[in-house]
């Protein structure tokens, strides 16, 4: 979705044309969010003039714009800031003047981007447009643009030169909603400040000399200076009172972690991102922001500071190392990140279960549940919660939890979840899985669980997300970067996470022991059958070449653990070639889908054996009765069908019955990308989706 990118540079000589390309690089790592239009911002060559160039579409439509525009790349300048932004649409449609970076005035004193939204910001604006704002877009952002300038000009009326931290401030006390947020002021030269609220936002930081120490200290004010929250809603802005000049002003410290041993300002870079992707090429060293920092950067150093201080705040902020090798996030010998993701699978899932699964001795370890198990244990019922492919993880999983803990397992669509306010009580565990960690409605219903006191665990792959920051406990599923907006190794990832989970739960249990080791066997063995699957791609190929393309509908057949294969099989056709597809689940096949087969619908049956196949053999009959000839999915070495009965087989290897979905859903995510490229669909961006859906 959105994605914010930041670069400052600090007695650093850049021309303008290195520092547009880096802008511009930044916002491609940032291109498989998803978005619709794109935008960067930077100075002039006159005095205070800040350059905005935007363009509704991709990056590359921007890139195109920039370097037909007569804007002069060779300018060297040895301290900027330049921030860009990647939009998509939620306030506007995506054209050029909706855009991001907004400006305060056609001077753009002001340029912010911003990813969330302003919810109290049509108050804002009918307060400045009675103060003579002209607005020129649809957004919610652009009336953040604006009060900034408004504030800024109330304190220069009153005789105050405010800090820019101290602005942004009194400019977030007038805020309601979600953000993070970058902003630069040509009252402000080479400074840039950055903050968030329920959106990502980090601070990649490089510097020649190794920094003093690892931490950034946070600032916050004293209490004299302690602003109350104000609101637009009375018609004025009251959010503020300016302090005096002198304290306002004021900058108190030198950071440590920036202190030179000559006592001179050291060389340095910065870079603001919502995504660590587009940093780790220029440096692993992360600081990631809480709710309500503030980052500014100024004189070569990065200070954190808060409007307030609270009991039990932290005083410090780690800068992290960054562990993702930038060849992660690239495409290697792949046409899409989507193939790669789908070719990594046999590393991605072994990368899930390395370090915590003892084959040997047949035990799971991890790390991060450890210590929560005994309460998991005590609790009442299992709630496990996501949207998309990790819903589906939730769903292929759910029987295992049962089967081996008897606890019972619900399992939610988190919009749904919340649209029920669903009763969640103390001694509920609910299980949080999201491939991002930051898909809105998910960390809603995180909060929502929170408040009520159950115990939160989180199944997420981006490390430092929020939602990984925010639950109990958790699994990272160390799948590394899935940039696909089709999830592939997140799915196989998260199944397998969960069925370690599962394990993990149920370690005490003696009666349990020959199901525990006959299910750690077979996870030892999925990543070498994984790669025998894959090997199908040719023969999937051509079955889509043969059968699918032209198609306009698919049906998918499974029961029992293959009912999450069925949905998530028919959720890879839809989002990436816009095929309709459905998961149905065998078993209802006679209440109602059954009048849709003819001898034109296609249909995969997934024919795996285990306990249900003898049912789902039935409802293949079904089908077969009524001149259907399915794409069946079955053992290798199994012959369900003759090959008259069917339009195609497709074998697999065979593994215990609930790790058999992790082989099973291959063939379709092969399928899904297939018929995609087939139809020249833009694998890794299909319309209308976004990687990570941070809105509701
Ligand atoms: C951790 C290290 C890993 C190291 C290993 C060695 C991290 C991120 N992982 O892995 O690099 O090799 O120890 O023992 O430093 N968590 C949540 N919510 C989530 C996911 C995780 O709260 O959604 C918490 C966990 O409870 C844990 C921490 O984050 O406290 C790290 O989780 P995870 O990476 O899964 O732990 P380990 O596998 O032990
Ligand atoms: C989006 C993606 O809708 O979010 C899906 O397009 C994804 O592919 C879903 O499954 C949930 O995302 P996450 O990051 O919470 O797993």
């Amino acid at each position: 979705m959105c994605g914010i990118f930041g670069y400052v540079n600090f007695l650093v000589d850049k021309t303008r044309g290195e520092i547009v390309d880096t802008l511009i690089d930044g916002l491609q790592k940032l291109e498989y969010r998803g978005y619709d239009s794109a935008g960067i911002a930077i100075d002039g060559d006159k005095k205070g003039e800040t350059l905005i160039v935007k363009t509704a579409g991709k990056v590359k439509a921007l890139k195109d714009k920039l370097d037909n525009s007569n804007i002069e790349r060779s300018t060297i300048f040895d301290s900027h800031v330049g921030i860009a932004h990647t939009r998509w649409a939620t306030h506007g449609q995506p054209m050029e003047s909706n855009c991001h970076p907004h400006r305060s005035d056609p001077e753009a004193e002001f340029v912010v981007v911003h990813n969330g939204i302003i919810t109290n910001y049509r108050e804002l604006k009918t307060l400045l447009v009675s103060k003579g704002y002209k607005f020129e877009s649809e957004t919610d952002t652009e009336c953040i643009a604006k009060l900034f300038k408004h504030i800024y000009d109330t304190n220069l009326k009153a005789n105050i030169e405010v800090d820019f931290n101290e602005l942004v401030k009194q400019v977030l006390y007038e805020l309601e909603g979600s953000y993070g947020l970058l902003v630069k002021s040509s009252h402000y030269p080479g400074e840039a400040v950055g903050t968030r609220k329920g959106s990502p936002l980090l601070v990649g930081v490089k510097t020649e000399k190794k920094l003093k120490v690892d931490f950034v200290d946070v600032e916050f004010p004293e209490q004299n200076q302690e602003v109350p929250v104000g609101s637009a809603k009375n018609g004025e802005l009251n959010g503020f009172i300016p302090l005096s000049g002198a304290e306002a002003s004021l900058r108190t410290s030198q950071s440590r972690a920036f202190l030179a041993d000559d006592g001179l300002p050291m060389p340095a870079e910065f870079f603001f991102s919502s995504d660590p992707a587009s940093v780790v090429q220029h440096t692993k060293k992360v600081l990631y922001l809480e709710d309500d920092d503030i980052a500014h950067v100024y004189d070569g150093e990065l200070h954190i500071h808060r409007a307030k201080k609270n009991a039990g705040d932290s005083t410090t902020r780690p800068i992290q190392t960054l562990e993702m090798e930038l060849n992660e996030i690239m495409k290697g010998p792949y046409t899409h990140f989507m193939q790669k993701e789908i070719f990594e699978q046999p590393d991605s899932t072994f990368n899930t279960m390395r370090g915590r699964i003892d084959f040997e001795n047949h035990q799971i370890n991890l790390g991060g549940l450890k210590a929560f198990l005994p309460a998991i244990r005590r609790s009442r019922r299992i709630i496990m919660i996501a949207c998309g492919t990790s819903y589906h993880s939730c769903l292929a999983t759910r029987s295992i939890f049962e089967e081996l803990n008897e606890i019972p397992v619900t399992v939610e669509l988190a919009s749904d979840f919340l649209d029920r306010r669903s009763p969640v009580f103390r001694d509920d565990t609910c299980v949080f899985v999201s491939q991002s960690g930051e898909t809105a409605d998910s960390i809603l219903a995180l909060q929502y669980c929170l408040e009520r006191g159950a115990l939160s665990v989180g199944i997420v792959n981006s490390v430092g997300s929020s939602m990984s920051r925010q639950t109990h406990c958790g699994v990272h599923i160390n799948a590394g970067p899935e940039i696909g907006v089709a999830s592939t190794k997140a799915y196989t990832s998260q199944y397998i996470a969960l069925v370690m989970f599962a394990l993990s739960l149920s370690n005490d249990s003696i009666s349990q022991q020959q199901r525990h080791r006959e299910i750690i066997d077979g996870l030892q063995k999925i990543p070498e059958q994984i790669k025998t699957v894959l090997k199908l791609e040719n023969k999937i190929k051509t079955l889509c070449t043969e059968h699918l393309n032209d198609q306009r509908s698919l049906l998918l057949l499974g029961r029992g653990y293959q009912f999450a294969t069925a949905l998530e099989g028919a959720l890879k056709i839809k989002e990436i070639s816009y095929m309709h597809s459905e998961g149905v689940l065998a078993g209802e096949l006679k209440h109602g889908v059954l009048a849709l087969v003819d001898d034109k619908l296609p249909i995969i049956a997934f024919a795996t054996r285990d306990s249900l196949f003898p049912k789902v053999l039935n409802a293949i009959n079904q089908v077969v009765s009524r001149d259907g000839r399915p794409i069946v999915i079955c053992d290798e070495g199994d012959t369900v069908l003759s090959s008259s009965q069917t339009t195609a087989t497709l074998h697999v290897p065979t593994t215990v019955d609930c790790l058999q979905g992790l082989l099973n859903v291959i063939p379709l995510q092969l399928m899904s990308y297939w018929l995609a490229v087939n139809r020249g669909i833009d694998v890794d961006f299909p319309r209308n989706l976004a990687k990570s859906v941070t809105v509701e």
